[in-house]
């Protein structure tokens, strides 16, 4: 049996030890109020009203030209949303709300000490930062439309007002998550061409000022030692006026912008008009290979779908105030803390630190202390805050009207906790399903329409037509009990355009597997493969099983097994590396790294730290594995592949089944004695 099969079935297995949950209702309150209560929705975005049905998004913006053609096949599948249309997202997330809205808060910015003030950043504040930032950009940078900048700033208002400063612009941003290392940074600079990295001196983390400076110093030799040049490396300050990190400046390269902007105070930069189908961004994700992956998303089409969402899912009105606590540097932060909720006037919280922080009740004080009504959280984070603070919530008085999770999939014990100890059981949940590829929500309810059910994301959300093949490529139906791999049948706008200069990485990995006919310019015959297993209940609502692929879902963030193992080859004594995933109470997914030594090496706990550490250097802390195991030797087929599924089931103590017909069989016994004891 080829060892993805066997992945899948274990996959398939997570499937009957957890059964289907009974519906929970979501309070009348909460309907009474909501954007969306008209079931017809389904129906206006049914398959014979595609691809007609997103104008409703498209409409939700202001456009300097109308598009003349919602969506063009003619490179399929690189699809086209809103052909022919203009459109500025700097200008749909700030500009269009001055005239009403110039005096709300559009981000309120938490710092992780208790004892710093809360900022609270107005529309026409942001307007103001987001020019002065452009002008800055556009002066001492000469950034023009098209061209790529690698951000690698951490949770602070100075994210998004970079972010707006390049969309205004047509500068392309590359946010990296600030807690990647330096090397990460280097290898996303190389593969967009920055000629520029935006980053900050320092910021907060567990109480600690950190030094984020030195990234930048290793992202930039490592990128010089590719290649590459970063011209310069623009640095925010924690504390404006006043430089926090131990590294020094490298003269000539590194500007510190709080100083550069002063030139640029009171300068107002017209945005650009960009055609719809521009990208605005790249997001990288890990993939089944080791390198990482640009996803490039469009202006128009994500600008269009992640609003749509924002305001029938995330059910946000201007008047809400909103927390979404996961970081902009993944996508989640980009799409529902950033572009959708602006681009809607909410009010958006940026929360700079840790959940627990100095102590489980933070997230709870936030809540009370700004009004937050709607919250957006990680199984991570609420798994958590349940072990470490389970009677927090109570001491706190906060109403949540909706609150949402996202990244993995969510234990109904879990599930129940949120919905009763977080939101007070008076909350409209979500569990939204999506991707980094996605711009937004895949499936979900939509809260005034649908019953909520523990552990079950929901249907398609309005316009997302699922469908879940087996491996021969039939359908599996619904009710049908068995997991299979989960497609979406049609493009949506919110959708990635190509992965960022591999457009046959895009086909081959998104959309070979089930490809009709490669040369078809209709949509209907390239179905986008999630790469994730799912079940579909008889009601419809799907369940989400994980990656079929070589990924590893840590804390909700996709860390590629290769990336991993990849790193640990760095370590000179290292030969062979294996990655597998174990279950964690806390983490959902923690990697187990299994090593095999050069001949003539020998274990040691320093050698077992410095291969730690070395996933650590290379990818960043969350890649740090829970353990790693120095064996005499790595379980191998007979043609001399490594056996993942052997170590993954000594890890998770799980029977390793037949492993007779290996090449090395006697192994395997050993290294369960190392690892089970
Ligand atoms: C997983 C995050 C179950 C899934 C937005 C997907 C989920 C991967 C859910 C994408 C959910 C995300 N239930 N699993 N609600 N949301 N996933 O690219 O395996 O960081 O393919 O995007 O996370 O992770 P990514």
């Amino acid at each position: 049996m080829a060892e993805k099969e066997i992945i899948e079935t274990s996959e398939a297995e997570i499937a009957v030890h957890w059964q289907e949950e009974g519906y929970y209702h979501v309070p009348l309150d909460f309907i009474a109020q909501a954007n969306m209560t008209d079931e017809s929705i389904y129906q206006r975005f049914s398959l014979e009203n595609f691809p007609n049905c997103f104008k409703e998004y498209a409409d939700m913006l202001d456009w300097y030209e109308y598009w003349t053609e919602i969506l063009d096949t003619s490179d399929a599948p690189c699809f086209k949303w809103f052909k022919g249309g203009k459109i500025n997202a700097s200008y749909n997330c700030i500009d269009r709300h001055l005239a009403k809205n110039r005096n709300k808060t559009a981000i309120h910015f938490v710092p992780e000490l208790e004892e710093e003030k809360v900022e609270h950043v107005t529309y026409q504040e942001l307007w103001v930062r987001v020019n002065e930032m452009a002008a800055l950009l556009q002066d001492f940078c000469g950034l023009k439309a098209g061209d790529r900048v690698t951000l690698h700033l951490p949770m602070v208002t100075e994210l998004p007002v970079t972010m707006l400063a390049c969309a205004r612009l047509g500068v392309i941003h590359s946010q990296v998550f600030g807690g990647f290392s330096g090397k990460a940074a280097a290898d996303r600079i190389l593969d967009s061409g920055s000629d520029f990295l935006i980053t900050m001196d320092g910021y907060y983390r567990g109480g600690q000022l950190l030094d984020h400076k030195e990234k930048a110093d290793v992202a930039c030799e490592a990128a010089a030692a590719a290649g590459h040049k970063v011209k310069k490396v623009l640095i925010w300050e924690r504390y404006p006026g006043k430089y926090s990190a131990a590294t020094p400046l490298v003269e000539g390269r590194d500007f510190i912008v709080n100083d550069l902007l002063k030139k640029y105070y009171g300068q107002r930069v017209e945005p650009v008009r960009m055609p719809a189908e521009a990208p605005l961004f790249l997001m990288y994700t890990s993939g089944t290979t080791g390198k990482p992956k640009g996803c490039q998303h469009s202006t128009g089409g994500y600008l269009a779908y992640v609003t749509g969402t924002s305001k029938y899912i995330q059910d946000i009105h201007p008047e809400d105030v909103y927390w979404c606590m996961a970081d902009i540097g993944w996508i989640t932060g980009h799409s529902y803390i950033v572009y959708g909720p602006l681009a809607l006037c909410a009010s958006s919280v940026i929360y700079e630190g840790i959940p627990n922080y100095p102590d489980p009740g933070r997230p709870w004080r936030i809540a009370q202390n700004l009004g937050v009504n709607i919250f957006h959280t990680a199984p991570t984070a609420i798994r958590a805050l349940r072990k470490i603070g389970p009677d927090e919530p109570a001491k706190y008085n906060y109403h949540f009207k909706h609150m949402t999770t996202v990244g993995e999939p969510i234990e109904p014990e879990v599930w129940k906790w949120y919905y009763n100890v977080v939101g007070k059981g008076k909350a409209a949940i979500v569990d939204t399903w999506w991707q980094t590829e996605n711009g937004g929500f895949l499936c979900s309810t939509l809260p005034a329409i649908k019953p909520m059910k523990p552990g079950s994301a929901g249907p398609g959300v309005p316009g997302i037509h699922p469908i879940i093949y087996d491996d021969e490529g039939k359908e599996v139906p619904k009710g049908a009990g068995k997991a299979g791999n989960i497609c979406i049948q049609n493009p949506w706008p919110g959708m990635f355009q190509t992965i960022w200069g591999d457009r046959d990485r895009f086909v081959r990995q998104y959309f070979e597997r089930y490809c009709k006919n490669p040369k078809s310019k209709d949509w209907r015959d390239w179905p986008y493969l999630t790469g994730d297993a799912a079940v579909q209940a008889p009601d419809g609502y799907y369940r989400i099983l994980g990656r079929i692929d070589d990924v590893i879902n840590v804390s909700g963030h996709r860390l590629g097994t290769k990336e991993l193992e990849s790193a640990a080859l760095v370590v000179p004594e290292v030969a062979e590396a294996a990655v597998v995933p174990v279950a964690d109470e806390i983490k959902g997914k923690v990697p187990d790294l299994y090593v095999a030594l050069k001949p003539g090496y020998h274990p040691s706990p320093e050698l077992e730290k410095r291969i730690s550490q070395a996933l650590a250097t290379e990818i960043g802390p969350i890649a740090k594995p829970r353990k790693v195991w120095i064996v005499p030797d790595m379980p191998k087929t007979r043609s001399g592949k490594i056996m993942r599924r052997v170590l993954g089931s000594i890890s998770n103590k799980t029977d390793v089944g037949d492993v007779m017909t290996l090449a090395n069989p006697e192994v395997v016994e050993a290294i369960t004695k190392m690892v089970q004891g």
